[in-house]
């Protein structure tokens, strides 16, 4: 971070004197009376779950035998706090891991089961302790879509075919059989189902053209068994790589059901991506405009799709993104552990806030990680938890899912960043779901808070009357802290965790409420006017 060229940079707001900008007025209208919007799928909201330092082991499981409190060797404090969050998918095994993984080496008595190095991950060994049984029986208790990520890079097509049949067979097939034996009767669904990983980089450095050979032979032997229906995922493009899209919508086409993209804000070098906490304005910036940057890489891989699938029969699946800084110093620098502040929540609502109006064809993301990898929702240390900046906007933002969205239009001063991009200060999105408008805002401003109007078109030229003011109940929750680089740590009380908005002054024009300098904040108005 530190060794881009900040002299370009022109900071808006930096330049003035001090107390001219002391506080924005904005009018928000949220358009109510527009009733297209799409469904946000709640699969919007969806994560990531990878083989990868503390993520599984330590974080989502420690086993039945822990004296950390579990439910049958999930560690109870993260499974109570995703529960709340309503996952609605995750991924598993991985990430680069997918690629290493043969599923055989997870099934059956824990104490034989294969150990091996997880070599892409800094070498740590992998007990295999968490598997098939283990991931899907977690996904039943959370009531969340498992995403399978199947392995193309080092496995075969028997391998794979025989891991959906284990799976999600009924018959009395050996396979099945043998999945009854180790104690599930029952299959399980599973629904998404990702035909290899980065197929481009760890998962085989291949070339599209390659990739597309592979991925039709792979799928061909990936079946619907017992009333299951798979729906395929292609490896897709990291980033701006267009061609990897264009080439498999050329030679794959409605053979998937969805194409990944993966897309991770990263600002500096990869050898020097800048701390986690430790940065300036200029850093949290930069790292804003990255981010939003996914709205043009959307737009151009969408476009690309468009041409050969005009009828939207493919989807796009964000199923790796977030924020991506230098491990915290002193730990093991394969197991991407970071810290996560308010500019952590920040990327995460303005990330939402874009694919909410790309739903035509975004129809799943899964940021990456759910515990204690990359952009976290959660931390654990030992028996000790925290819940991060991102989780609170993930909490906050929970009411969108399965909600149809709603327009708003609003006018946003813009910072811009070395001379040639620019963040919106103000990020808005709404949803109206079972009669209940919510409306969710994020000031990325640093110093200046936003004084909002937000207004609806139900309200109507007129105004609302005292008696109309007087019956409305509107309520919020807003999430800020002191410094933009505050975050949650172990044995400390919390310095970023949303409390219920105590502002909220209903006039004949809206509701009105100030938005502190990075803050993130969801309204709710029930539609009953
Ligand atoms: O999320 C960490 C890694 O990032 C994943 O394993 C891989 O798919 C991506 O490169």
């Amino acid at each position: 971070m530190k060794k881009l060229t900040l002299s370009a940079l022109f900071l808006i707001s930096l330049t003035l004197p001090a107390g001219v900008f002391a506080q924005q007025r904005t009018t928000v209208r949220v358009q109510t009376s527009d009733r297209d919007g799409a469904l946000i799928p709640k699969e919007i909201y969806g994560q990531f779950s990878e083989h990868l330092g503390n993520c599984i082991y330590g974080g989502l499981w420690v086993g039945p035998d822990s004296p950390i409190p579990n439910r049958d060797g999930y560690r109870l404090d993260v499974f109570n706090a995703l529960k709340d969050l309503q996952v609605p998918v995750m991924r598993w095994p991985g990430g680069c891991f997918a690629d290493d993984y043969h599923w055989r080496d997870g099934i059956g008595p824990v104490a034989e089961r294969t150990k091996i190095s997880n070599n892409h991950w800094g070498g740590t060994l992998e007990d295999n302790s968490f598997g098939t049984h283990e991931f899907l029986n977690l996904c039943e208790l959370l009531g969340c879509e498992p995403y399978i990520s199947g392995n193309v890079g080092s496995g075969t097509v028997a391998e794979m075919s025989q891991w959906v049949e284990y799976m999600t067979s009924d018959s009395g097939s050996s396979v099945a059989m043998e999945r009854k034996a180790n104690g599930r009767d029952k299959p399980w669904k599973v629904k998404y189902f990702g035909v290899g990983n980065e197929c481009w980089g760890c998962g085989g450095q291949m070339r599209p053209e390659y990739y597309v050979d592979e991925f039709r032979r792979f799928a061909s032997y990936c079946r619907d068994y017992t009333g299951n229906r798979l729906y395929r995922v292609a490896s897709g493009a990291s980033d701006y790589d267009y061609n990897w899209t264009e080439v498999l919508m050329k030679g794959i086409g409605n053979r998937m059901d969805g194409i990944s993209l993966h897309y991770y804000t990263v600002v500096g070098p990869w050898s020097d991506k800048g701390s986690a906490t430790g940065f300036s304005d200029e850093c949290y910036y930069q790292t804003l405009a990255k981010a939003i940057d996914i709205e043009p890489v959307l737009k151009k891989h969408i476009a690309i799709m468009d041409r050969y699938d005009p009828a939207g029969r493919v989807d796009l699946l964000v199923d790796e993104w977030g924020t991506w800084w230098d491990v915290e110093p002193g730990t093991n620098p394969g197991h991407l552990f970071q810290q996560n502040t308010m500019r952590d929540a920040m990327v995460a609502a303005y990330t939402l806030n874009i694919f909410h109006q790309f739903t035509r064809r975004v129809k799943m993301a899964n940021i990456a990680q759910v515990v204690n990898v990359l952009q976290s929702m959660i931390l654990t240390r030992g028996d000790q938890m925290v819940l991060t900046p991102t989780y609170h906007v993930f909490r906050l933002y929970k009411v969108h899912q399965d909600a149809q969205f709603v327009p708003v239009s609003y006018t946003t001063d813009r910072m811009a960043v070395d001379g040639r991009a620019s963040v919106p200060t103000l990020s808005v999105t709404a949803s109206r779901k079972d009669g209940v408008l919510h409306v969710s805002l994020a000031n990325a401003d640093l110093t200046v808070d936003n004084r909002i109007l937000l207004t609806w078109d139900e309200i109507g030229a007129e105004g609302l009357t005292r008696a109309r003011q007087k019956a409305l109940s509107v309520s919020g929750e807003i999430l800020t802290s002191a410094s933009a680089g505050d975050y949650n740590d172990f044995g400390v009380a919390p310095k970023v965790a949303p409390a219920p908005m105590k502002d909220l002054k209903i006039t004949a024009a809206g509701v009105e409420f100030t938005l502190p300098a990075h803050s993130i904040a969801t309204i709710e108005i029930p539609l009953t006017l």
